[in-house]
């Protein structure tokens, strides 16, 4: 699972150890990993060459975590291109270049899973995120597409979304209601479980995407 130093992907790897599971616990700086149990991976999710080395050295793996995401509040028009490129690759290129590459591996194990973190703004796209919403919401096409695609071969596609999480991603925002990561990685991983398509892991999440089928309030 990627992004496992910190943050939800912390809890999803702690939690998978509790639950019994040999979990390769991937970062980009393998000695931040801090949790007992686990066998520590260098991987940057945008550098091919690690998701390939990963992909050997996990070779009993049936269940991909793509977790790791970055959020660098970057308006499309006004913001950076660069930045909203990084945001792309690693929010949406990375899961996808893990998973082409985990496939083989997850299919020759005799099949699983792959579980994308997603979000509410795969939904709902403020201008001042733009660029982490529009590398979200490709996610979530991704997720759809990719499920299809996978399924003949066994392999199981959920994706999770969720509004604002406490973690170091919204750390110093004024927010009141922030998710506990804790309980969203419990959501996940017994949605995997249950071979389960999505989870809408909060309320906000769950009104959003309720909101979905309303006409555009700009409209
Ligand atoms: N927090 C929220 O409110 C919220 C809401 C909805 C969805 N999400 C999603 O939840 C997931 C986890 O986020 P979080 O809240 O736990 O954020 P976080 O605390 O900021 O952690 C982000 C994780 O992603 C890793 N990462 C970033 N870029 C990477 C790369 N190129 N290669 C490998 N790892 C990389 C970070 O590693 P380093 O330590 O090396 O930087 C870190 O482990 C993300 O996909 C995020 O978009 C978060």
């Amino acid at each position: 699972m990627t992004g496992a130093n910190r943050g939800l992907g912390r809890h999803l790897a702690e939690q998978l150890v509790q639950r019994g599971a040999k979990v390769y616990a991937a970062a980009r700086r393998p000695e931040t990993i801090d949790l007992d149990g686990v066998t520590p991976l260098r991987l940057d999710v945008t550098d091919e060459a690690t998701i390939r080395e990963a992909a050997r050295v996990a070779s009993d793996a049936t269940l991909l975590i793509n977790n790791a995401g970055i959020s660098l509040y970057n308006p499309l028009i006004a913001g950076d291109l660069t930045a909203i490129r990084a945001e792309m690759d690693t929010n949406c290129y990375g899961p996808l270049a893990l998973t082409r590459a985990f496939a083989p591996v997850i299919e020759t194990n005799g099949g699983g899973a792959v579980l994308n973190i997603l979000s509410v703004i795969s939904w709902l796209h403020p201008a001042q995120a733009g660029s982490y919403a529009a590398s979200k919401a490709a996610a979530w096409a991704m997720s759809d597409a990719v499920r299809e695609e996978l399924a003949p071969r066994g392999i199981t596609v959920s994706a999770l979304h969720v509004g604002f999480m406490d973690t170091d991603m919204t750390a110093g925002m004024p927010i009141a209601d922030k998710a506990d990561p804790a309980d969203v990685a419990a959501q996940a991983l017994d949605t995997v479980e249950a071979g389960r398509p999505e989870i809408l892991a909060d309320d906000v999440t769950r009104q959003v995407k309720q909101g979905l089928s309303q006409t555009h309030a700009l409209s």
